[in-house]
């Protein structure tokens, strides 16, 4: 009997033991099972290599602290009974690997020097988010979804220097991100040290004013390295290739962007015989009828395919203006001659020009996916982040594609609410979003599919103007993305990427990272049964194993409010109030108010229709009781580009006291506030009496993202359809919820 129970205990021990979940990796493994025990190292632990793996084995050294004296080569057929073992195993999988950890020795096998690579930061992860000296056992095997998955930064912008460079590619790669697309041409300043070409770095590698801002809003004059009041730098050919052998050394390719045609206004800016004649100022888009821009570009990315050896070479491609092009003599001649329909042809004649060069040197180009307007040139890889449609479209004409849509992959965009943020170019992006993105398209047919080769995050930097600060919008969202691009999407969960992100934070700290902060805001997630009048209600935040309290009468949170285990219902209209807790004390307040006001679930009718591109929850949106967001990409929003005139038939008539409708204010992206609400009132549906109106003080000029609700009361008034009209001031309109009582 107490055999029985002490083997009972045993058992339970080790259950207990086993799901202690030690092991945080991000990107998660494909499979690891833990196993109870650890490994212990020390500086006398010796760690055996195939010769291939040599330069990871002295990578794991340094990371675990291992004196590099220690490293031994591991001898055909050798079985070392202790130690760290890398060892290569016959095959073509290049990035595949597996893992033994045991008490008494690591293993790790691969077939390739990239897959030892992913072995070491799998390791060099659970040692930095562990115990120095331990490494918990477990077996794991491991290998990425996509092949391509990447970072691109705007150096342009704002310019940041090789050390940091080399510090994000380190820690991109303990990520396994492997990809850097280097932006390094813009009109904001040339980057690259080309030989033929020096005025690139002496002049447009300087501009007048330290901010992007104050120098794109102002004169945009450029300046002089011998200039101390001039603002820039750019990177020497050999710092570009010892930046290259840094993260080849980590596993990364660095993909050169040599912008053109367009966003090459420094590059006229010292080169004026390369504009379109009649141009005036200095214009973005070089002349593609004057074969001297062909021989700069060639001449140009000759050198920068002798720095970069990577397959891929970006040529930009992206926003250029057609509206030179149309009045310059050369340009239309080039038309002409090539019986070239309009301008869009004509710019798809730049691209395939440039195409044939790289590909004659056995590269690929690689562009945004304007590449696709006028025509794809043969052989080239498309960027899609105008959405995922240029990306769906290239992969149905079988080309490669790498997806980086605007919603999920701009880390330029907010990612907490903008009020306590930084300023950045708008939008809004939270890591929740990030996790939730699925780079191959639900509408791609599944033979095409294969063509979707990864994603990659883009910081344009133009708001960024220090380290500290890309680090911030970096990270976390880098780490996400990571996941959602190596991981088996079957196993993505938030709740439990939250439990291993907890530990990244405290490696990220440990590096030195500038992330930004988990946020403490609860986001009140209802869903509305328009019928039973009742509301369930879920409650989700950034925070791993939050305390959550929460009201429904409208009071504070406090210690002793009902505390949030899961999804709960509320009848009627109610408000909810939400606060993680700390220490007793709530951190801040989230608010909800559900309203069952008269119009929900009613009819509307659209005198004009909604914009294609925001049709949110189409007929449903405006009375559906759900309130829009920060953002108006979150499915509530809906845009209108002509006024905005619907009509809501309440189904009978009934005294109504007050309509009011919130508009979204973002001037950025052309979002702004109607110019004035007007409501009026109808028994029939044909007559109309005005019963209001409501006008705009929110100055049009402002460019942070505003809110205001537009309300119109009615005295003594009854009727059954509301007809609500907002006059459109410019660009788009965005309505969420139109409230009626
Ligand atoms: C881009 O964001 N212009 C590619």
């Amino acid at each position: 009997m107490k055999s029985l129970i002490v083997s009972i205990c045993f058992i339970c021990l080790t259950l207990l033991s086993f799901s202690q979940n030690r092991i945080h990796v991000v990107p998660k493994p494909r499979q690891v099972i833990e196993k109870n025990g650890e490994f212990r190292y020390s500086a006398n632990t010796m760690i055996h290599t195939s010769p291939e793996f040599r330069e990871t084995a002295a990578y794991l050294a340094e990371i675990l602290g291992i004196p590099s004296k220690n490293i031994q080569p591991l001898k055909p057929g050798s079985k070392p009974a202790s130690g760290i073992v890398l060892e290569k195993t016959p095959g073509q999988d290049s990035a595949a690997y597996r893992l033994s950890i045991t008490d008494k020795k690591i293993t790790a096998l691969t077939a390739h020097p990239v897959g030892a690579l992913y072995a070491a930061q799998t390791l060099a992860q659970i040692s930095l988010t562990g115990t120095k000296g331990i490494l918990p056992c477990a077996e794991i095997s491991d290998e990425p979804r996509f092949a391509y998955r990447g970072l691109m930064l705007d150096v342009s912008r704002n310019f940041y220097p090789p050390e940091y460079v080399k510090k994000l590619l380190s820690l991109l790669s303990l990520y396994k991100i492997n990809t850097f697309h280097w932006h390094l041409t813009d009109a904001a300043g040339w980057r690259l040290e080309i030989k033929k070409y020096p005025e690139l770095t002496t002049r447009a590698a300087w501009r007048s004013s330290k901010t992007w801002k104050d120098w794109w809003f102002g004169k945009r004059e450029y300046g002089n390295e011998n200039d101390p009041k001039s603002y820039g730098g750019y990177y020497t050919q050999e710092q570009a290739r010892d930046i290259v052998a840094f993260a080849k050394s980590r596993g990364i390719t660095v993909i050169p962007e040599i912008e053109m045609p367009g966003h090459s206004d420094e590059v006229m800016a010292i080169y004026p015989h390369l504009r379109c004649d009649g141009a005036k100022g200095i214009p973005g888009e070089l002349c593609i009828g004057n074969d001297s821009t062909f021989i700069f570009m060639q001449d140009v990315i000759t050198e920068v395919m002798s720095i970069f050896p990577s397959t891929y070479i970006h040529i930009g491609g992206d926003e250029a203006g057609k509206g030179n092009w149309k009045t310059c003599s050369k340009c239309q001649k080039r038309i002409k001659d090539n019986n070239l329909k309009d301008e869009y042809e004509l710019q798809s004649y730049s691209i395939r020009r440039m195409e044939k060069f790289i590909s004659q040197k056995g590269r690929k180009l690689l562009g945004w996916d304007e590449i696709l307007e006028g025509g794809l040139a043969p052989g080239s890889t498309v960027m899609s982040w105008r959405g995922e449609r240029g990306g769906i479209e290239a992969a149905n004409m079988n080309h490669d594609v790498i997806m980086t849509p605007g919603n999920y992959c701009y880390f330029d965009k907010y990612q907490q609410e903008p009020a306590g943020e930084p300023e950045a170019i708008g939008g809004y992006l939270n890591l929740q979003k990030v996790y939730s993105y699925e780079p191959i398209p639900a509408e791609l047919e599944k033979a095409k599919q294969h063509f979707i080769k990864g994603a990659q995050a883009n910081l344009w930097t133009e708001y960024i103007p220090s380290m500290e600060h890309l680090d911030y919008m970096i990270f976390p969202r880098i780490i996400a993305l990571s996941e959602v691009l190596w991981s088996d999407p079957a196993n993505r969960n938030w709740d439990e990427f939250k439990s291993r992100m907890y530990w990244q934070y405290g490696l990220l700290q440990k590096m030195n990272v500038n992330y930004c902060r988990p946020s403490d805001k609860v986001e009140i997630m209802p869903a509305i049964d328009p019928a039973r009048k009742t509301t369930s209600i879920k409650l989700n935040t950034e925070q791993y194993k939050p305390e959550i309290r929460y009201t429904t009468d409208g009071s504070n949170p406090t210690a002793t409010s009902a505390l949030y285990t899961k999804e709960f219902e509320v009848a009627g209209s109610s408000m909810i109030k939400a606060s993680v807790m700390r220490n007793g004390s709530s951190t801040r307040i989230d608010t909800l108010l559900i309203d069952f006001h008269k119009a929900i679930g009613r009819k509307v009718i659209y005198n004009k229709p909604w914009n294609n591109s925001y049709p949110a929850q189409k007929e449903s949106t405006l009375v559906n009781g759900y309130k829009g967001t920060l953002t108006y990409q979150d499915g509530q929003w809906q845009g209108f580009t002509t006024d905005m005139d619907v009509v809501i038939d309440l189904g009978e008539t009934q005294p109504i006291s007050s309509v009011s409708g919130t508009f979204m204010q973002i001037i950025g992206p052309g979002v702004y506030m109607p110019d004035f609400v007007e409501v009026s009132i109808s028994n029939d549906g044909n007559n109309f009496v005005t019963a209001g109106k409501s006008v705009n003080d929110v100055p049009t000029t402002d460019p942070k993202l505003s809110f205001k609700t537009f309300r119109v009361n009615l005295e003594n008034l009854t009727g059954r359809y509301i007809r609500f009209y907002a006059k459109n001031h410019t660009g788009f309109l965005f309505a969420d919820e139109i409230i009626v009582y």
